[in-house]
């Protein structure tokens, strides 16, 4: 099987961290690298989220890069009532024992893409800061990369930083603007589908079967994640957004897509950041993106929990 080569753009985050894994528990994708973003929490405290994610998978030989710091107009907003303080909720995770690597996130996007045309998929599951900056300062690798897969935006479901937008297009609309009108061949991975996917209580119990400090890590972090979506969104449970967008690099059917044009909002008024679909062609414009509006929940979360199941049994050596 030839392995799909992934880069994850992320803002380490709960959820982001949770895509992580997924991707080294997925035999079917490479994950070549992460490029960190602020989001969730500043970017430096998500590169050192990362740095920890990847030790605790034993997976510290994958390049870390350091990218944009503030999104390009907005001012920086992060997170810390939906991720915690550090970004983990209340997991804490190894020090880190390596470096990033000394590139800049936009400058190794665009080197990595550049020298494998029609390779590279792009998983950006934060803000689109630095896929919008790697757009300008290298516009070939629009059709350089193989597919850009988004989690973004709320096309008919409401927001979840405001009424009408979600966080990761909220944080850099104009990023997101940039990117939406690039011509990269993109798949959007909005709110409609994500708040969908509820891992619950059950789901993490049941990974805690295997003593492990992967599933402590699941089980600390979406504890903290857990309270969130109870007390601001009377959720029981969490939805994991980012690692349905990481899924769908190896399996698309896990959601049912369409192609629309999409646009989002940068006006500044009360529907800043808002993404929308023109279902009805009525602005005459071709399809700029494939967006998912129907997902298969519980086939997804049973993948997400074996994956994990059987990245937490590699790691940990049989009694
Ligand atoms: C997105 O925002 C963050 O809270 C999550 O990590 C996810 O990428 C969901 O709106
Ligand atoms: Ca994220």
């Amino acid at each position: 099987m030839t392995k799909k080569r992934i880069i994850i753009d992320t803002d380490p985050g709960i959820d982001d961290a949770l895509a992580i894994l997924l991707a080294l528990a997925s035999p079917e994708v490479e994950l070549e690298a992460l490029t960190i973003v602020s989001g969730n929490c500043t970017a430096q405290q998500g590169l050192k989220n990362a740095q920890g994610v990847l030790s605790l998978a034993n997976a510290t030989h994958i390049p870390i890069a350091l990218g944009v710091e503030r999104p390009l107009l907005q001012p920086l907003l992060i997170a810390p009532e939906t991720h915690g303080d550090s970004g983990m909720g209340y997991a804490t995770l190894p020090e880190p024992d390596v470096a990033p690597i000394d590139s800049h996130a936009v400058d190794f996007l665009i080197e990595r893409i550049m020298t494998a045309p029609g390779e590279i998929t792009l998983v950006p599951i934060g803000p689109l800061t630095n896929i919008a900056m790697a757009i300008r300062r290298e516009p070939r690798i629009v059709t350089a990369v193989k597919e850009v897969i988004i989690m973004g935006g709320a096309i008919r479901a409401g927001g979840n930083t405001t009424p009408l937008a979600e966080f990761n297009i909220f944080c850099d609309p104009h990023a997101a603007h940039i990117v939406f009108h690039s011509g990269m061949p993109l798949t959007l991975v909005p709110l409609d589908v994500t708040y969908q996917v509820v891992l619950t209580k059950e789901d993490v119990n049941r990974l805690l079967q295997i003593q492990s400090p992967i599933t402590q890590f699941v089980a600390d972090s979406t504890r903290f994640y857990m309270e969130f979506h109870d007390e601001y969104q009377s959720i029981e449970g969490c939805v994991i957004n980012d690692p349905l967008a990481l899924a769908l690099a190896f399996a698309p059917q896990l959601v049912d897509a369409e192609a629309h044009y999409v646009d989002v909002d940068i006006a500044g008024g009360v529907s800043m950041g808002k993404t929308f679909a023109d279902f009805y062609r009525m602005n005459k414009q071709e399809p700029n993106m494939q967006v998912a509006l129907g997902v298969r929940p519980r086939d997804f979360l049973e993948l997400f929990l074996e994956r994990i199941e059987s990245l937490a049994h590699s790691l940990t050596p049989a009694i």
